[in-house]
């Protein structure tokens, strides 16, 4: 190959065509470079041919520059090998697409088989959220009268509550959980940090009486001028409503409830400066400010799920409904579909007697619903390499775990 001189490490990962391998580099790295590598040598080294290798890219764009660059080093390599010219000709059957193609193409495949009809449209992310943002829109518009205080805990800085109830709704959807599942799973968690986070409110209460004590040493930093003028001066005046918090001797009212999500929002842990402060007070305070939205009683976050869940499921209805009259899946009905119709027996069955290898680039923006795809087929006899750059997750920003590559990377190394 002519300019490409692979450092060590992409060298043993283009090399890695018997074990399992995850790859995590920085931007630019060179990590879509050693997987098109790789999938030439499974080729030349016989481990498989171009038609038993699924790679899986995030955009459109991405994968049609893989298949360019994989059929411009296929030439490359073998052309002037006379023997290896079959295999060249195959190089445009390597099934690299996105996750959705894939789907896709798992349900035109075998949807009729299942007694399915294929006969739907796929809509575009930004349609389907539009189609959803409608749904939302319309409840809550019927909604209007009704009591919505037990939602105030969402109205901190950044509320939008049509936004945020979507990207709830698709979040939940894209774990491939029912709504009830979620329900439950949210319920047992926001419970345990009712529990733990008295703890926490006793520690911040403390940490903010201590940190008040010593704002006249740390004025002269502008570091800490933010924090000290704006959130330890409002300390005093919102100092009862956190005893009455803690004592939980009368119910939070929701302008006091709200009043304390307000001055939550005030904290920017970032411009707490640590050699003033002492470290354990960062850290309380830290802690408290993750914890602390959750403390209200558990009367509270029974009422706040029970409220947030039936604008979900009316969603749901409504959502499901537009979709149907309209003859059209979302991205995530997709990929449901396919998940569905990949654990049939038969089906898993033909698959994995096709595919040899498995490969995904931007495995950091992989959802959970999709590792489950990959996972489904991650059989023994199929080889899985994954690579990826956990800074570079658009995830990181909707909130969702980046923790799913780790995790998958850790059943890597205890796979081989
Ligand atoms: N060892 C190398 N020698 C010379 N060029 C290289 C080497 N490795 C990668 N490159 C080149 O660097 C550029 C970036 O590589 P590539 O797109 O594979 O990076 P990446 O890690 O996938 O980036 P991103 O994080 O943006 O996805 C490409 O033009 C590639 O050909
Ligand atoms: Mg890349």
């Amino acid at each position: 190959m002519s300019k490409f001189n692979p450092t060590d490490e992409q060298r043993q990962a283009m090399d890695s065509v018997n074990t399992h391998a995850a790859v995590t580099a920085g931007a630019g790295a060179g990590k879509t470079k050693v997987l098109i590598s790789r999938i030439l040598n499974i080729v030349l080294e016989n481990k498989a041919d171009f038609h038993e290798i699924v790679a899986i890219t995030f955009t459109e764009k991405a994968a049609t520059e893989m298949k360019v660059k994989l059929r411009r080093e296929a030439r490359e390599e073998m052309s002037n090998r006379l023997e290896l010219r079959d295999k060249l000709a195959e190089a445009s059957l390597c099934h690299i697409s996105t996750i959705h193609s894939f789907c896709s193409s798992i349900i035109r495949r075998f949807a009729l088989d299942l007694h399915q009809t294929p006969d739907y449209q796929v809509l575009v992310e930004d349609e389907s959220l539009l189609l959803l943002t409608r749904s939302i829109e319309e409840i809550l518009t019927e909604l209007e009268d009704e009591n919505l205080d037990y939602l105030i805990r969402f109205q901190a800085d950044n509320f939008n509550l049509v936004r945020d109830l979507a990207s709830t709704y698709n979040n939940i959807r894209e774990f491939g959980y029912s709504l009830d599942e979620a329900k439950e799973l949210t319920h047992r968690r926001f419970l345990d940090a009712v529990d733990c986070s008295y703890t926490a409110l006793e520690n911040y209460i403390d940490s903010m009486d201590k940190a008040f004590d010593l704002k006249e040493d740390a004025r002269g930093s502008s570091k800490t001028a933010k924090f000290i003028t704006v959130v330890l001066e409002k300390w005093p005046e919102n100092r009862d409503l956190f005893l009455k918090l803690r004592d939980k001797k009368e119910k939070i009212s929701p302008s006091d409830q709200l009043a304390i999500v307000e001055y939550l929002s005030l904290l920017d842990n970032g411009t707490i400066n640590e050699r003033l402060f002492g470290k354990k007070i960062i850290e309380d305070v830290s802690f408290g400010n993750d914890v602390i939205p959750f403390i209200f009683t558990k009367d509270d976050v029974s009422s706040l799920l029970r409220g947030l869940y039936e604008i979900l499921d009316l969603v749901d209805k409504r959502y499901q409904n537009l979709k149907k009259e309209r003859h059209v899946l979302d991205f995530i009905d997709l990929q449901l579909k396919a998940l569905e119709i990949i654990r049939q027996e038969d089906v898993k069955k033909e698959l994995l007697e096709e595919i040899k290898y498995i490969m995904v680039d931007e495995y950091q923006d992989t959802n959970y619903l999709q590792q489950r795809i990959i996972d489904e087929l991650w059989s023994d006899s199929v080889n899985l390499f994954i690579v990826g750059d956990p800074k570079q997750s658009i995830y990181r920003f909707r909130g969702a775990e980046v923790a799913l590559f780790e995790k998958t990377k850790k059943e890597i190394v205890a796979r081989g």
